[in-house]
């Protein structure tokens, strides 16, 4: 019997991540055995006028967090407003009161059916049960402070965003936060901090940025020495660039995060017309301002904690955009919070219970809006490289677009397969085969629309493969007649077959300036995986 319980007990300790966490070189890693942990997250926002996780009017908290688990999230960046932990006539309001401020009657019978005994407990407490909840199920939490005044974000003018704006005097931010992290000292599954989400506008600077982050970092430390500190960036968190010249140099030794946002939002159709070329600079642009401190030359760890797509499907730049993140997204094994959880809000920019097309759950909260965009998380969500991971030569084949990995079946067919049992692949580089590890062969091409084979001759013409197009994620190799075929997923047999490739010139293999197609069905990111 005794046996028994400590089994249990031990069996427990494993699925739970043992907290709290820290960081080495470029990897947040568990304080205690220095494992990578890796922060898939989703967001779920708690910062806007009711200062309500959004939802709860909707469904059980304890159905909400378990949907959360059984769609694969390890955590939430769960936000709040620096008003609801300093001001009177915020922190002070219950449920109920908050909604009746709006009239959100509604939004109160909501409760009442769903979460009843939330209405009498004020806004602070209800927060802190969300987090307990997270807790209890082994969800880790990444506190997000979203805005001071209680709203909507983020525009430029709002006065929310940079220190010294209308509502955002950086001496009550920092208070708020003394207040947040001594609340949620006790929580061990508050494992992060995110100081403040998209600095911007008209007042943002260098300078200040770094005399009020630091105080604040300091002053987090202080109160919860246990946390992550996460620092974003500049332009609504899309610039991390002033970083290359001038290192954040407050003391906290290994608890130090930054942050990232990636959307398409406000760019051009060239994501349809020319999605490779559009992809390769995107890619750089990312590199350039931000996921350069993953790969300098004494790398730090990086979170990207935005980025996200309509979930409807419809809008094609974003669908576009988001196959090309992915790709990069696996290819660094990034840290990461999906915008978003909530499948609607109670009040959002004046609008009372609004649909939110971004968001994993359906407007009712019963179910995942769209299964499909969930399963190409597959693979970001798994840890692909370790805490000891330098360069491997080994390869995960993905196909972003579909969020497949290439496997060989037991039938010799080469096919799109479930990221959890994917092979492990090697490839050299340009003008080399493609192995599975364990397999005799290589892939072949053998010809337009047919299934690419398993060959045992890896030397000839139709079994050696380079990258082509400026997003090089399309992978061609030659037929007998010297003519360039692209690898294919075929979603209708999940087979991988050779096509000829897409948006490219047949005779110099050069990018097509338009191109109708989607060549992202021809894309494969060879991702690089030590576990
Ligand atoms: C909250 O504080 C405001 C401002 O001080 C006050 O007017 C209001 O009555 C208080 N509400 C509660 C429920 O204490
Ligand atoms: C899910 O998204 C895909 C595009 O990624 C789209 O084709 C599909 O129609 C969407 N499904 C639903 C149910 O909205
Ligand atoms: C490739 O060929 C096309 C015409 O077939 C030509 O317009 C283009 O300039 C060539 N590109 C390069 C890089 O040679």
């Amino acid at each position: 019997m005794i046996l028994k319980i400590v089994v249990l007990i031990f069996s427990f300790f494993k699925l739970s991540h043992s907290l709290p966490l820290s960081t080495n070189s470029r990897w947040i890693v568990d304080e205690a055995t220095s494992n990578r942990v890796k922060l898939t997250c989703g967001n779920w926002p708690s910062h806007l006028e009711p200062m309500i996780a959004e939802g709860l009017e909707k469904k059980p908290l304890s159905y909400i967090v378990k949907e959360i688990v059984s769609m694969g999230f390890n955590c939430v960046r769960f936000t709040y407003a620096t008003y609801m932990f300093t001001r009177h006539g915020y922190s002070n309001l219950s449920v109920r009161e908050s909604l009746n401020k709006f009239s959100l009657n509604d939004a109160k019978n909501g409760f009442a059916k769903n979460n009843p005994e939330f209405l009498d407990m004020s806004v602070v407490d209800v927060h802190k049960s969300v987090v307990d909840e997270l807790g209890k199920n082994n969800v880790m939490v990444i506190l997000d402070n979203h805005v001071s005044k209680p709203g909507w974000c983020c525009n430029k003018y709002d006065g929310n965003g940079f220190f010294g704006d209308q509502f955002f005097d950086p001496q009550e931010w920092i208070q708020g936060w003394k207040t947040a992290a001594t609340r949620y000292k006790g929580n061990s599954n508050v494992v992060a901090m995110s100081m403040r989400n998209e600095l911007r506008g008209p007042r943002e600077n260098e300078n200040d940025w770094y005399k009020y982050m630091e105080e604040c970092a300091t002053t987090i430390h202080e109160a919860n020495s246990n946390v992550l500190i996460i620092f974003s960036g500049l332009s609504f968190d899309t610039n991390l660039r002033f970083l290359k010249t001038r290192p954040v140099t407050v003391n906290i030794p290994n608890k130090l995060v930054y942050e990232y946002h990636w959307y398409s939002f406000g760019e051009d159709n060239t994501w349809v017309t020319n999605t490779n070329a559009r992809c390769a600079q995107r890619t750089q642009a990312a590199i350039y301002n931000s996921l350069f401190l993953l790969t300098q030359e004494n790398p730090v760890p990086l979170f990207l904690s935005e980025f996200g797509l309509d979930l409807r499907g419809g809008n094609e730049k974003e669908n576009r955009y988001f196959t090309c993140l992915l790709a990069t997204l696996v290819e660094l094994d990034i840290d990461w919070a999906l915008w978003t959880l909530q499948g609607s809000y109670i009040l959002r920019e004046g609008m009372v219970e609004l649909d939110e097309v971004y968001g994993t759950f359906d407007f009712n909260w019963d179910y995942a809006r769209n299964k499909t965009t969930l399963e190409r998380l597959q693979l970001p969500m798994r840890l692909n490289q370790d805490s000891n991971f330098k360069n491997s030569k080994s390869f995960i084949m993905f196909h972003p677009h579909s969020g497949k990995c290439v496997n060989i079946g037991e039938d010799n067919n080469v096919r799109g397969a479930s990221c959890d049992s994917s092979g492990r692949w090697s490839h050299q580089g340009d003008g080399s085969p493609i192995m599975l590890e364990g397999v005799a062969g290589c892939l072949q091409a053998t010809g337009e629309g047919r299934p690419v084979s398993v060959s045992k001759d890896c030397s000839t013409q139709g079994s050696t493969w380079k990258s082509v197009s400026a997003s090089r994620l399309q992978l061609a190799s030659q037929d007998k007649e010297g003519y360039h075929l692209c690898l294919e997923y075929d979603p209708m047999y999940s087979t991988i077959v050779t096509k000829r490739c897409l948006c490219i010139q047949q005779d110099n293999l050069s990018d097509l300036s338009t191109c109708d197609a989607n060549p992202q069905i021809q894309w494969f990111k060879f991702v690089p995986t030590n576990t």
